[in-house]
């Protein structure tokens, strides 16, 4: 195994020096249409306590990522256009033992040696989170290796809270050093289901600040790619389209414009593209440069909407001293560019390998929990709604 936490001279082999304390996590991941398992080792200075997890005895040392499996469905969603809950948890029970075996397989570990295991319980589609949970509990009861129950929205954060970088090329097997993550902070997770603005003191203590009045972002971002006649997921697809496009082209309405507070909306930009790509003509019938236009006014409106409620975050929470960014449309590199020059506080993203679902955020998140415990958390949609937040005592 090599070392890259220093200047990336030195090299260390696995197992890590017996005096270490080390654990091994395996982090399952299925609440939408990946199915994703990974293995990591964390270890710490020879005398913590690693019990539990790292708060009580400080971060750890080196983290290294053994195994990072990803299979994911969007072949078999395509034909639909978007994720047909049932088809995924069908998929789920089909290939997560497989994939299981496989990433413990590669890693060289059996399940009695790991520490924890770590699954997504919420928020996600119910039957696909059901797939891991049941699957996570069995393996868990099965071996006597503790259950980490954990939250899909609070696990997207973890890599960027604890890695600068990760790329499972390069990667895999190979000692990183963990960033020390400075509180409080601002975080924002941008994905398919969420987005959402938090003030955070620590990795597990988060005040929401603002969450999505409609559409995710990313959620936009797949409708506008249906219209123009891209294929989910569509994110990338009007990211490489928008290239050739002009972002003045259009000029949209900027949401919630002259609306005080960190809440989003989505859902009026992309009706108002629908309405500029009706006018030209239907989907692929439109032409190259008028797709282009429209892709690249779309993105700009919608990723300057992401950047102003985020830098308004950070203006009225001065104490927070840094931004972390994470989620499926933090892979945008527009995005990253974008909001990197619009803020006054260090900005650490998820590694691009980690801002779409996977394992290695939820055995990630596992690190930063303080306890093994068994919990559904709600889905995130409901923080933003104070009378279903009231009802279920949240
Ligand atoms: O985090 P993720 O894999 O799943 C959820 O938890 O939702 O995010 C997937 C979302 C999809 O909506 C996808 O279109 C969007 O992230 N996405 C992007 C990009 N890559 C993925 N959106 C904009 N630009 C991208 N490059
Ligand atoms: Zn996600």
């Amino acid at each position: 195994m090599n070392d890259r936490s220093g200047d990336g001279t030195t090299n260390t082999s696995l197992p890590p020096e017996p005096a270490r304390a080390v654990r091994h996590i395996l982090g399952i991941e299925t609440s939408c249409d990946e199915t994703s398992v990974s293995v990591l080792t964390a270890s710490w200075e020879p005398d913590a306590d690693v019990t539990y997890g790292i708060l009580p005895q400080g971060w750890p040392q080196q983290i290294a990522v053994l195994a990072h499996l990803v299979h994911t469905q969007t072949s078999l969603h395509q034909p639909f256009g978007g994720v047909v809950p049932e088809v995924a948890a069908r998929d789920h029970l089909a290939k997560l033992p497989q994939i299981t075996a496989a990433a413990l397989e590669t890693s060289q570990l059996k399940v009695s040696d790991l520490t924890g295991i770590a699954v997504t319980v919420g928020p996600g589609l119910i039957g696909a989170v059901m797939v891991g949970c049941l699957f996570a509990q069995g393996l868990s009861e099965a071996s006597g290796v503790p259950l980490w129950a954990i939250n899909h929205v609070d696990a997207h954060l973890a890599p960027a809270t604890l890695l600068e970088s990760f790329d499972p090329q390069r990667d895999l097997g190979v000692w990183l050093p963990v960033r020390q993550a400075r509180f409080p902070r601002i975080s924002l997770t941008t994905s398919g289901g969420h987005c959402l603005l938090s003030l955070d003191t620590s990795p597990c203590e988060r005040t929401f600040l603002g969450t999505t009045l409609d559409d995710a972002c990313g959620e936009a971002f797949d409708k506008v790619a249906k219209m123009l006649g891209f294929p989910y997921p569509g994110g990338p697809h009007i990211e490489r389209c928008a290239e050739q496009g002009n972002p003045q082209a259009h000029r949209f309405a900027q949401p919630l414009a002259g609306r005080d507070g960190f809440d989003f909306s989505f859902s009026g930009l992309k009706t108002a593209v629908l309405r500029a790509a009706q006018s030209r003509g239907e989907g692929v019938d439109l032409d190259k440069q008028t797709r282009a236009d429209l892709a690249a006014s779309f993105q700009s409106a919608a990723l300057d909407h992401l950047i102003q409620r985020t830098a308004a975050a950070l203006r009225a929470h001065p104490q927070a001293l840094e931004l972390v960014v994470a989620g499926g449309v933090a892979a945008n590199k527009r995005f990253r560019a974008g909001l990197a020059s619009a803020t006054s506080v260090p900005v650490h993203f998820a590694p691009v390998s980690l801002c779409g679902d996977n394992g290695t955020m939820i055995a990630l998140q596992a690190l930063l929990e303080q306890r093994p415990a068994l919990g559904v958390a709600p889905h995130a949609r409901y923080f933003g709604n104070k009378k279903i937040k009231a009802a279920l005592s949240l």
